[in-house]
């Protein structure tokens, strides 16, 4: 004979707690208000520097990354969230789609398709979500946020001038800046131009055949598709032989040398501190010349609050016309988990706490929520049926400044009482001083 449980008293896998997938997180109150501290801040800074917004979407076809960022990346060949398209049409059914890892490719196929050449130089910024299936830990998630920026058009906007370059790097100081970040260092380097980087990874090749069969599976691979990426290996006991590695400085020509000369001029005369690290190549196969990444020691593991660079071939290997380019990705999680400020200091809390006192009341405490809100005051309100009690522990709760108090007497005489909550100095004001009232701290 089956017996009823009580639903409270079910415990079937299927009413089992459903959490976030791995690596994902909610992101909630008060520390949403540090995100939006910083976003605000950032969005001010690339208004400064006459930055406009792109969104791009958060899924593209496969190739673009593939093409893009590098089949030989860690991004490319073990981090995407790829799946095959089921739509319905005939031209969707089959096609490979992928959660975009990052957004520099999305950006430069936007370029291309949107032919944004059209108006010279364009710097554009992004604020959202990108996906990598990494091992998650502290400060690396597989959905985690970025706030990036890209300069690209043709050369003759002056996209390919060092002067971007420093630019950049001059901003990524300003932001870090003005959201309170100072204990950063600045790492920077050159990667040359695609036939610098070919005689490098020849002599690379040459440098790692002896060794190579002692390296990890990856590396005994990349030595021969693309030694640079050796460059990216994280096991510890390869890590003797990368050390013996030439780098990539005594390979760069002329030009590229005098590219990075000129940028770390500016730098110089702007007073932004950098450190040259030979051996920062970044992860992604797109970059030329200035590459770059910001550090911050109280990151642990994940040290590096952002990255960026040139990229001066992408547009051509995406299928678009030559368009150098620059630009960074903050790394939006890394960056709140630096920040100094606490959610509690940047919190705005309600201004007054309206407490509805008796029926009838809620539609009066309602009519005055909308005039005060009118004055870009942070109102909330209770109920008609909570005691007064209620309202004020609800309004210590919330620590709001003020408590309204909206019974019928107060609507009789259309002046209420206000009591500020942390003197307890209680006044009764007229309906039509009662915004400037609250204003005044
Ligand atoms: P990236 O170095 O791959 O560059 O990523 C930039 C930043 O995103 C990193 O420095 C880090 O702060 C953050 N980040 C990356 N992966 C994770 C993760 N799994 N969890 C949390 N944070 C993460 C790019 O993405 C390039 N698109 C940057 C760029 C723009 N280069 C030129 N333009």
């Amino acid at each position: 004979m089956s017996r009823l449980i009580p639903h409270s008293e079910q415990r079937t896998a299927n009413d089992q707690m459903i959490k976030s997938p791995r690596g994902t997180r909610d992101l909630l109150p008060p520390d949403t208000a540090l995100w939006n501290f910083v976003e605000t801040a950032v969005r001010d800074v690339f208004r400064a520097y006459n930055f406009h917004e792109i969104r791009t979407p958060i899924f593209e076809s496969t190739e673009l990354f593939a093409r893009g960022v590098g089949e030989e990346t860690d991004v490319v060949m073990k981090e995407m969230f790829t799946w095959e398209d089921r739509g319905r049409a005939e031209s969707d059914r089959g096609q490979s789609l992928t959660l975009r890892p990052e957004n520099t490719a999305g950006v430069v196929r936007a370029y291309i398709e949107h032919k944004l050449w059209d108006r010279g130089l364009n710097k554009l910024f992004y604020i959202g979500p990108q996906f990598r299936r990494e091992r998650p830990q502290k400060g690396r998630y597989r959905q985690f946020y970025q706030i990036g920026a890209e300069v690209i058009g043709p050369a003759a906007a002056g996209s390919q001038s060092p002067a971007r370059d420093a630019e950049i790097l001059e901003l990524l100081a300003t932001l870090l800046d003005r959201v309170g970040i100072t204990q950063w260092t600045l790492e920077l380097n050159s990667v040359g131009s695609p036939a610098d980087r070919a005689k490098f990874n020849d002599t690379l090749r040459q440098a790692l055949a002896p060794a190579v069969e002692k390296m990890c599976a990856d590396c005994q691979r990349r030595a021969i598709t693309n030694p640079l990426r050796v460059f990216d290996c994280k096991v510890p006991e390869d890590q003797p032989i990368i050390e013996t590695l030439p780098t990539i400085t005594q390979f760069l020509n002329d030009d590229s040398r005098a590219h990075f000369e000129a940028v770390k001029q500016i730098l110089n005369a702007v007073s932004i501190p950098y450190v040259e690290n030979p051996r920062l190549v970044r992860g992604l196969d797109y970059y030329t010349h200035t590459a770059f990444e910001f550090t911050h020691g109280a990151l642990g593991a994940q040290n590096a609050i952002l990255g960026g660079g040139r990229y001066d071939g992408l547009s051509e290997a995406l299928g678009g016309p030559p368009a150098p380019g620059i630009g960074f990705a903050i790394g939006e999680d890394r960056l709140v988990l630096s920040l100094t400020a606490s959610a509690e200091s940047v919190l705005r809390k309600p201004d007054a706490y309206i407490a509805p006192l008796g029926a009838g009341m809620n539609r009066e405490a309602a009519r005055l929520a909308r005039e005060l809100r009118r004055h870009d005051l942070v109102i909330d309100l209770g109920d008609e049926s909570f005691r007064l009690k209620k309202s004020f522990e609800t309004a210590d709760k919330m620590r709001a400044r003020y408590i309204l108090i909206v019974g019928e007497n107060e609507v009789a005489a259309n002046a209420f009482s206000l009591k500020h909550l942390a003197s307890g100095e209680q006044v009764t004001v007229p309906r039509a001083e009662l915004a400037q009232q609250i204003l005044r701290k």
